[in-house]
């Protein structure tokens, strides 16, 4: 499919590539996306070609080049790093049995394995390349589908799930899976982004300088347009009520991001049943 035939929201390579909140020149700035925003690239050329599935986004390493979260041209990435603590801080006690769920390049494995023992998991073995280099007998890597968990029953002390939801069109499976492979008891920790788009205005590098994309960004809950047919955010009453159908009490919820309106919640919930 050449690049003129991408239908308008949907995700290109280049897309995926071009960091929307790009810094060129010095000055941060949106990049402009074909399929976005206007005239499309001439000729074919296999980086244009539309991402046709979930997996492909992820197993193609489009996705892993693209994911700093901690980088100095990331706009959120105070807020970022702020979770990730919470997210370390939230486990107790030592030695405890955590799978990290879609961990990316562990972020959240690699610290906690200095203390507990962690698998880290995602659909992209590209992103578990990142932190091989960190394995060791506490940190174990394997490529999973969050949707279909390799691991038995009741297996973990702590599930982790951290930015994963945005990508899944479903929480309920995911939820389910990791319900299933954690303990009676177990701890799920994970977040969610506010479909609520007022968290945008403090982040003028994401919404850049073009103010017809700024109403396209807050009519689809703080989603930028190329991300629309990829991305999920969710109101923080949906997450809640997701957790508990899925068998979850939560013990915390936090905001992260601009007061009072956060760009994440985070929660950390109990498994209810056995
Ligand atoms: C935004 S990154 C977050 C990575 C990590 N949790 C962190 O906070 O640093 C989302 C991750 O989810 C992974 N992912 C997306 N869909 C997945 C799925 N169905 N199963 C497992 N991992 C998935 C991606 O490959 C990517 O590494």
């Amino acid at each position: 499919m050449r690049a003129s035939q991408v239908p308008r929201g949907q995700m290109t390579r280049t897309d995926v590539r071009n960091r929307p909140w790009s810094v060129r020149g010095g000055a941060p700035r949106l990049a402009h996306t074909p399929a976005a925003d206007g005239p499309a690239a001439p000729k074919r050329d296999l980086m244009n070609e539309q991402i046709q599935t979930h997996e492909e986004l992820f197993t193609s390493g489009a996705y892993v080049r693209e994911f700093q979260p901690e980088g100095p041209a990331n706009p959120f990435a105070a807020d970022y790093a702020r979770k990730r603590k919470a997210v370390i801080d939230a486990v107790a006690g030592v030695d405890q049995r955590i799978l990290d769920v879609g961990g990316g390049m562990g972020r959240m494995s690699i610290p906690l394995s200095a203390r507990h023992f962690v698998t880290l998991t995602d659909l992209s073995p590209q992103m578990l390349d990142l932190a091989r280099p960190h394995a060791s007998g506490r940190l174990t890597m394997r490529v999973a589908d969050a949707r279909a968990l390799p691991f038995d029953d009741g297996g973990f002390d702590y599930v982790l799930c951290i930015d994963v939801l945005p990508h899944v069109p479903d929480p309920a499976t995911v939820l389910s899976e990791a319900g299933r492979v954690l303990r009676p008891g177990g701890t799920l920790i994970i977040d969610s982004t506010s479909s609520l788009p007022l968290w945008t205005l403090a982040y003028p590098r994401y919404l850049g300088r073009r103010p017809h994309r700024w109403l396209q960004i807050w009519r689809s809950g703080g989603v930028l347009p190329e991300w629309r047919a990829r991305v999920r955010h969710r109101r923080r009453r949906q997450f809640v009520d997701y957790l508990a159908a899925a068998g979850f009490k939560i013990t915390t919820l936090r905001g992260f991001g601009p007061r009072p309106f956060p760009k994440w919640h985070l929660a950390v919930a109990v498994k209810q049943w056995q």
